[in-house]
């Protein structure tokens, strides 16, 4: 029997009420048995990357009535990435638990999944896994590509570095707002290779999109015959009653790894697909992401490491083509929403522009992916992304600048007496899940202002935060345990040693292991964590694990499945 007809089965009263106030134009047989199927939708004004959802979601609607289905819009929560304050991601599980809670309640016997900035994609793929009914994605696809003085200007990218060069001196604050409007070109998400674009694309390497349609672009005709054909499959996909759970299996996060790496993808990647695996029950660490990824040749030569932006990628061939060239480090027995293998749709794939997605044989670097460190620093690990990193800097020892806050390396970054070299690390502290809280994007720390001035470009940075997909720079992030919890990151003082060896996996403070377990926390540090009393942010810091299981709450980890016992009469 089909969830929907548990509501409006039968001819009781409870079916009577379930049936009649949804009668705004329904005729009698839309509860002949015909699958109910809502699209889960993150369109929202204050989310401007997922603005254009809406129409997205009619095209999805025609496709679900042309196949027999009954589409209902189910607007939920959203997050837009440069607008909400402190973080998204202090936010990415109360969307989660609030639409898994959604979908059980209500009579649908399947979603279809409309996301696109950051948080949303990975939200909804989490809530989907703990209610575990019928499920597909429709990646809200990536803006064109804007040009300002006569070149293109990534998302976040561009800002980044066009604000470094103001700070340098080399560009005017007048010319840099200049710059604004160029930059965000149409309706999408960023189109760079940040989380947003590499969330799109993995939703497609884990099966969970209709093959083919991850990176349109947002203003392409494509995507809503692309939305159209999903909402089709959707209906089918109730009919088959395939579950997010025989799709998004751990083959389909070890495919989903190898995307990653060779797609050159964001950092985020690591926390969110941890957070989805442990929804589902999958076994998946932060340390298949270096064993099986770095092997991986990094193939896309996309900002923010790169190049090129999302226009050209789906131009050049998409992430079929992509595939295509990492085929044999695929498993083939990882499934789609369709039902047939991921790497069935391989076949056909070409590669349009070999500037942008390269050869296997000649890739942009030979081994790609996201590295885990472990040491005296990161007991349960760091991550670091090597190629969007200084190769010269990723063996590194040098003297420790600790920053408490964010609001402590503000004030003090640009002091001309701040003690600082090129060799020195910068480490900030307090920005993981509980510290911050939220655990926001402030790890790549900008440079001291009297070392860009000497052309200075890069250091080694280290924080438990995270940082921006579209950011670059030699970073260590995700530190865990984060100083707010009791990680050695809150014993640092300014002056210690740090030494950085990627190519060992290393990440260490050079202090004798028995003086730094004796340290004391730095009471500055533990000064600056946040400490909520009531609300969200307080059930957040509460509960929330560390970056290297997903930073999702302790309880929300798992799945409580679709079944609702009781009657709401
Ligand atoms: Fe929405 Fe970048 S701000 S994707
Ligand atoms: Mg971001």
């Amino acid at each position: 029997m089909r969830r929907s007809a548990e509501w409006y089965g039968g001819d009781d009263r409870n079916s009577y009420i379930h049936r009649a106030w949804m009668r705004r134009g329904l005729p009698a047989d839309a509860f002949d048995g015909r699958p109910h199927i809502a699209m889960a939708n993150t369109a929202s004004d204050l989310t401007p990357c997922n603005a254009h959802l809406n129409e997205v979601s009619r095209s999805v609607a025609d496709g679900i009535h042309e196949a027999g289905g009954i589409a209902l819009n189910l607007p939920v929560v959203s997050l837009g990435e440069t607008q909400v304050k402190p973080t998204a991601m202090l936010w990415r599980n109360m969307a989660a638990m609030a639409i898994e809670e959604m979908l059980r309640a209500n009579p649908i016997d399947g979603v279809v999944l409309l996301g696109g900035c950051d948080k949303t994609i990975p939200a909804l793929l989490m809530a989907a896994a703990s209610v575990d009914i019928p499920a597909v994605v429709v990646p809200g696809g990536p803006m064109l590509t804007g040009t300002f003085r006569g070149v293109p200007l990534g998302c976040g990218t561009g800002v980044w570095q066009l604000s470094e060069e103001v700070r340098a001196g080399t560009m005017s604050a007048a010319e840099f707002q200049r710059s604004e409007s160029s930059m965000i070109r149409s309706r999408g998400h960023c189109n760079t290779m940040g989380t947003a674009s590499t969330m799109g694309l993995l939703a497609e390497a884990l099966g969970m999109t209709l093959p083919g349609i991850a990176g349109t672009p947002a203003p392409d005709s494509r995507l809503l015959e692309a939305a159209h054909a999903t909402g089709v499959l959707s209906v089918s996909l109730v009919d088959e009653a395939r579950r997010p759970s025989d799709v998004m299996t751990r083959a389909s996060f070890l495919n989903a790894i190898v995307a990653l790496a060779a797609l050159g993808g964001s950092t985020n990647a690591v926390v969110h697909l941890l957070a989805i695996a442990g929804r589902l029950g999958v076994s998946l660490s932060q340390d298949d992401f270096d064993r099986i990824g770095s092997g991986v040749p990094l193939l896309v030569d996309l900002q923010p490491a790169g190049r090129f932006l999302m226009d050209d990628l789906y131009r050049a061939g998409g992430l079929h083509a992509v595939l295509r060239e990492v085929r044999d480090l695929l498993d083939p027995d990882a499934i789609t929403v369709t039902g047939r293998p991921l790497v069935s749709y391989l076949d056909d794939a070409e590669v349009y522009d070999r500037e942008v997605i390269r050869a296997r044989e000649t890739p942009l670097q030979p081994e790609a992916g996201i590295a885990v460190l472990y040491g005296n620093l990161a007991p349960d690990g760091a991550v670091i992304k090597p190629a969007a990193a200084t190769p010269a800097l990723l063996s590194h020892r040098g003297p420790a600048v600790v920053f408490d806050s964010i609001e402590d390396l503000h004030a003090r970054l640009d002091d001309p007496d701040l003690e600082v070299t090129a060799d020195s690390v910068l480490i900030l502290r307090g920005c993981g899940p509980k510290g911050y809280p939220g655990m926001p994007e402030v790890s790549n720390m900008p440079l001291p202002a009297k070392l860009l001035a000497q052309g200075v470009r890069d250091m080694v940075r280290v924080c438990d935060g995270r940082m921006s997909g579209t950011a670059y720079g030699t970073v260590v992030l995700h530190v865990s345990p984060e100083a707010a919890a009791g990680g050695p990151l809150a014993k640092v003082r300014t002056g210690d040693i740090i030494v950085l060896d990627v190519a060992k996996r290393r990440l260490d403070v050079d202090i004798p292991d028995e003086e730094l377990a004796a340290r004391p926390p730095e009471p500055a540090a533990v000064a600056a964590y946040a400490t909520p009393t009531r609300g969200w942010e307080k059930l957040y810091v509460d509960t929330v694990g560390q970056a290297n299981t997903g930073a999702d709450l302790d309880f929300l980890v798992g799945s409580s499945g679709w079944t609702v016992s009781r009657e709401s009469h």
